[in-house]
């Protein structure tokens, strides 16, 4: 391993630590980051990717039940509308299309929750690259139909026995092949996490979400004015970063709401903001989970020991506030939106939910975003586990 440092830093955090012979393909791909995807003809065809394959723009949604019932205006964007019912493919279209025209026609994804192998499976499909998708046994379980779903669109899936068979090991397999197949592949990181190019990458590909969130509620709220505050998961964090960076100089407070688990003060959890220790992982500085800490959260996107280093850096000058909301907590979250709007959240999506109804409660803020980041329909397995309807 070097710990050369490269540009993409966030406050010390981010840079790329990875061994030597990936720092070639890394540059390669910054290069080709930085000199293609600011051209306004790659922007045309990634706005119209957008709109006439993922569905953009999603609606911003006065959520009025909810609000009634806590007090305060609840705004949800919707990208749970998206194709594929996630936010992931604003990344993968954005990703796809770079990696095609740099030459490569080989994707390989990690995935946890499935929403990002389904989404870089459609893709795959649609640009007709080779896709290959690495998913630790455990998560493929629980999200066996994002499994099917992947396979259908033709993606081959790799089941991961390692580790814990999670999120984090998946990561690992995936890194592995990207150093033994460089040449023809491109490695599709589905958040922004990871060495210098991703966190930045994502977070542009991811950033049309803010972007459209912030005019819309211009116009909905009628006041020319924008929200007290923007809620989101983390995860990885890049429905969160996506949502917060076109507010990123307005005076609107940022909440992230990361995988709590049985509680961020348990030994089982996937808070490493709320609680957590600066550390290498994945190929960048960041926050991980302490070393005595099982990751573990109810939602397999929030299942991920680390986070993205701009995350990290929110955290550390105070810009964003992290809280780990429980399992529990997001459960009943799920359910409340279920029965007052007729919205099943993804469960990662329900954690925003839940922290934006105690924000609400808080009586704090008067109009709160909440980045609804996926449906929950691959989530309808376990909610029939946990709830006797
Ligand atoms: C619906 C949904 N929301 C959020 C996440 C977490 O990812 P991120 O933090 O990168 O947005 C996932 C990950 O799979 C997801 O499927």
């Amino acid at each position: 391993m070097t710990d050369r440092e490269s540009p993409g830093e966030f406050e010390g955090y981010g840079g790329r630590y990875v061994p030597e012979p990936l720092q070639e393909p890394l540059d390669q791909l910054a290069a080709a980051y930085d000199e293609v995807a600011s051209t306004d003809e790659f922007q045309a065809d990634f706005r119209d990717h957008l709109e006439s394959f993922a569905g953009r723009p999603t609606p911003l949604y006065h959520a009025k039940n909810l609000s009634e019932r806590y007090g305060a205006a609840i705004y949800l964007k919707r990208e749970d509308l998206l194709h594929g019912g996630a936010h992931k493919i604003n990344n993968c279209l954005g990703q796809a299309l770079l990696a095609k025209r740099a030459g490569r026609d080989r994707l390989i994804a990690e995935t946890g929750a499935g929403q990002h192998g389904v989404a870089t499976a459609m893709v795959g499909a649609l640009l007709g690259l080779e896709t290959e998708i690495y998913m630790g046994k455990k998560d493929a379980k629980r999200q066996a139909m994002n499994v099917f779903r992947m396979r259908l669109m033709g993606a081959e899936v790799n089941e991961v026995t390692r580790g814990g068979e999670g999120l984090a090991d998946a990561v690992d397999a995936a890194l592995e092949d990207f150093a033994a197949n460089v040449d023809d592949t491109h490695y599709l990181v589905g958040s922004v996490v990871g060495p210098d190019p991703f966190p930045r990458m994502v977070r542009d590909f991811q950033s049309v979400i803010g972007e459209e969130a912030r005019e819309q509620f211009q116009e909905l709220a009628r006041t020319g004015d924008f929200p007290d505050a923007a809620v989101a998961c983390v995860g990885g964090g890049s429905n969160a970063i996506g949502l917060f960076h076109a507010f990123r100089d307005d005076s609107v407070d940022f909440y992230g709401a990361e995988g709590g688990g049985e509680g961020a003060d348990s030994s089982r959890h996937a808070a490493p903001l709320a609680k957590g220790q600066d550390d290498t992982i994945h190929g960048m500085k960041t926050r991980v989970l302490d070393d005595d800490v099982e990751v573990h959260s109810v939602s397999a996107g929030l299942d991920y020991p680390g986070v993205g280093p701009e995350h990290a850096m929110l955290n550390a000058v105070g810009r964003c506030e992290y809280t780990g909301i429980t399992d529990e907590e997001a459960l009943a979250a799920f359910r409340e939106l279920s029965e007052t709007e007729g919205i099943i959240p993804a469960l990662e999506s329900s954690h925003a939910v839940a922290r934006a109804i105690q924000l609400a409660e808080d009586g704090e803020h008067e109009t709160i975003l909440v980045n609804l980041s996926g449906r929950g329909d691959k989530d309808m397995e376990t909610a029939a586990e946990k709830f006797e309807l």
